[in-house]
């Protein structure tokens, strides 16, 4: 069917020391990188598998019967990643979100939630806890979530009609379910929800409208995704990312947008509301967002940190090695050395692809090196 070359090398195995410094590293919450950014957002992969395959993400090629996703052995135990979690939590980590992979595929989820909400903020707040999902699952658990503290949720829809959700997820999972699984989670309180639509264009540009509509006015805040050159398999190509510009236009034709302040420092998203006949934000009828990784990148101010479900920690979702905490974490390293060697790795952080990429030559931006998204979250 496509003629797109699809690498097939196992780049998780290539990984960077996590050293303990010599002298320790206070946590103080004001760390900062080379860049001075702040470390705020702790992104936890759970698991490295999916029920669905979606082609930007998981392409059936690669994913099938024989890739080699880690034994149970390799996985960070729930008490593991509390305890890494809340070294970072002291370095200032104020959101924390769960994500594979899809996260509700690993048990008892529910228990590591409730020892995540246990931890408080360096200003003795409680966390900001939230869980990307494809929704497939949400039914079943929105409760149970729910009452082991997490706060909210994000589901992934790339379409309302059901033949086009169909072939994007590739496992043929009918769209009513999802739906039906988002409907529990907003019972459940699991708000404010956000949904996110990753848009191609020449497959599902034609959803933009009709989501935007289902949406509109229900609470839930829709946000379009910049198809991503991230990861190596998903055979990225710049035409057929949809700029956000384009989807701000085509929905305010019909649907009037005004554009929204940000709501917070380095968020991923910029925010329109939609307008009342003065031109002025409608509160009730809610706001989308558009996320611009590919033409207006975000790492100026990027926060965000990615632990991956063996317990190495990313600096960056385009980065091609991640800084090994498994072995203190396993080796009788103490906290006060844990902390100190993460504080370490974000003081020596200075990546931004997303910026960079333009500049890239062209075997450098190709992402064959890459580490996949399924592996450390979104
Ligand atoms: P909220 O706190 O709910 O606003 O979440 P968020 O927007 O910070 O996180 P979410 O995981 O929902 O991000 C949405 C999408 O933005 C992801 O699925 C990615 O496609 C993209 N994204 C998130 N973080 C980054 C990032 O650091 N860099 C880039 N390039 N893209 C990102
Ligand atoms: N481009 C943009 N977003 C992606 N995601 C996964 N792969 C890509 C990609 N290539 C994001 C989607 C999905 C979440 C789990 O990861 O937002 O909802
Ligand atoms: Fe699974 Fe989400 Fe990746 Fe789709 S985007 S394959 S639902 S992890
Ligand atoms: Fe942050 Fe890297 Fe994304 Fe830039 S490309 S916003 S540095 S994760």
């Amino acid at each position: 069917m496509s003629e797109r070359v699809i690498p097939l090398v196992d780049h998780r195995m290539s990984t960077l020391s996590a050293a303990v410094p010599s002298k320790a590293i206070p946590a103080t919450g004001l760390l900062g990188d080379t860049l001075g950014r702040p470390l705020r957002d702790l992104r936890i992969s759970v698991t490295d598998r999916c029920n669905f395959r979606c082609s930007y993400c998981m392409p059936k090629e690669v994913f099938d019967k024989d890739y080699p996703y880690l034994p149970h052995s390799a996985l960070l135990s729930f008490e593991e990643i509390t305890r890494v979690a809340r070294q970072f939590v002291a370095h200032g980590v104020q959101k924390i979100r769960l994500t594979g992979g899809e996260p509700l595929l690993r048990k008892n989820l529910e228990i590591l939630i409730a020892q995540l909400a246990a931890l408080r903020t360096v200003e003795g707040l409680p966390l900001d806890i939230t869980l990307t999902t494809n929704g497939s699952l949400l039914e079943r658990k929105a409760q149970a979530l729910k009452d082991a503290g997490l706060q909210r949720v994000t589901v992934s829809l790339d379409g309302l009609d059901d033949t086009v959700f169909r072939a994007m997820n590739d496992v043929d999972f009918p769209v009513a379910d999802v739906l039906r699984g988002i409907e529990a989670a907003q019972a459940a309180g699991l708000g404010p929800i956000k949904v996110n639509m990753v848009v191609k264009r020449g497959t599902n540009e034609h959803e933009i409208l009709p989501m935007a509509r289902h949406f509109k006015g229900t609470g839930i805040v829709l946000r379009f995704i910049e198809f991503m050159d991230v990861g190596a398999t998903n055979g990225w190509r710049m035409d057929e990312v949809m700029p956000s510009a384009e989807v701000v236009q085509m929905i305010h034709r019909e649907l009037p947008l005004v554009q929204l302040e940000p709501s917070a420092p380095g968020e991923t998203a910029e925010r329109w509301g939609y307008a009342d006949a003065n031109g002025q934000h409608d509160v009730r009828a809610g706001e989308i967002g558009v996320i611009s990784s590919v033409t207006q990148a975000f790492c100026s101010d990027c926060n965000r940190a990615r632990l991956s479900t063996e317990g190495k920690l990313y600096l960056c979702l385009f980065a091609n090695q991640g800084h090994d905490l498994k072995p203190l974490v396993r080796g009788g390293a103490s906290d006060e050395q844990l902390s100190s060697a993460i504080a370490a790795i974000w003081q020596g952080r200075s990546d931004r692809y997303s910026e960079l990429r333009a500049s890239l030559p062209p075997d450098e931006s190709g992402g064959g090196r890459r580490v996949e998204m399924s592996y450390i979250g979104g």
